[in-house]
């Protein structure tokens, strides 16, 4: 290779990549997003949480382990969190229940109402049903256990709803 065509080839290489190399690298990073976005749960895997806090949170008040029925509160809430990246619009969803149907429950837990909260758990727990339905999933239909879905926890324990860290 002479000392001219060795120039033009260094500087076709430079050229493309510059040009392509972006390019390359963007659609890389794409297929990348695109590959982790493809392995977080979308609203089946982060329900199964939500199912089993909000069923522990009623033996916590019932236990007057009021701490850990706004922790189970507030981590069923967390639990959606992946949904909002992968599943946006049925986020938004989730986040107008929790924010606007389920405070009656959070405030009964925060002011220690026990009956308080027994009524607006009912209530909302009809509400559950109501989005599995408009969102075709009418046969997932949520009824109160009779036990808790996790028994490794003490629930008869005297604490403070505020108790929980931030
Ligand atoms: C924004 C709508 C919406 C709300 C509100 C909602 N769910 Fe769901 N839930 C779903 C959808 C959709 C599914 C089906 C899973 C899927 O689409 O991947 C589901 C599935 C479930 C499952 C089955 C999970 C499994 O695969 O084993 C349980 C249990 C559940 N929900 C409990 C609840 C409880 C309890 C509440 C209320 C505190 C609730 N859900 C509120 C949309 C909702």
């Amino acid at each position: 290779m002479n000392r001219k065509s060795l120039v033009n080839t260094l500087v076709v290489s430079t050229l493309a990549m510059i040009i392509c190399g972006p390019a390359m690298a963007e659609g890389d990073t794409q297929g990348q997003i695109d590959a982790i976005k493809g392995v977080i749960p979308k609203f089946a895997v982060p329900m199964r949480e939500v199912g089993d806090r909000f069923q522990n949170m009623y033996f916590a008040v019932e236990g007057g382990n009021w701490a850990l029925a706004a922790y189970m509160s507030k981590y069923m809430n967390a639990a959606m969190k992946p949904a909002s990246l992968t599943k946006p619009k049925e986020y938004e969803s989730w986040k107008k229940f929790y924010e606007e149907s389920f405070t009656p429950v959070n405030t009964a837990i925060q002011a220690k109402d026990k009956k308080g909260f027994e009524s607006a758990y009912s209530k909302v727990m009809g509400k559950c049903s109501d989005c599995h339905d408009k969102m075709d999933y009418g046969f997932i239909k949520v009824v109160k256990m009779k036990m808790p879905a996790d028994v490794g926890i003490e629930y008869k324990l005297n604490s403070e709803p505020d108790a929980v860290p931030k």
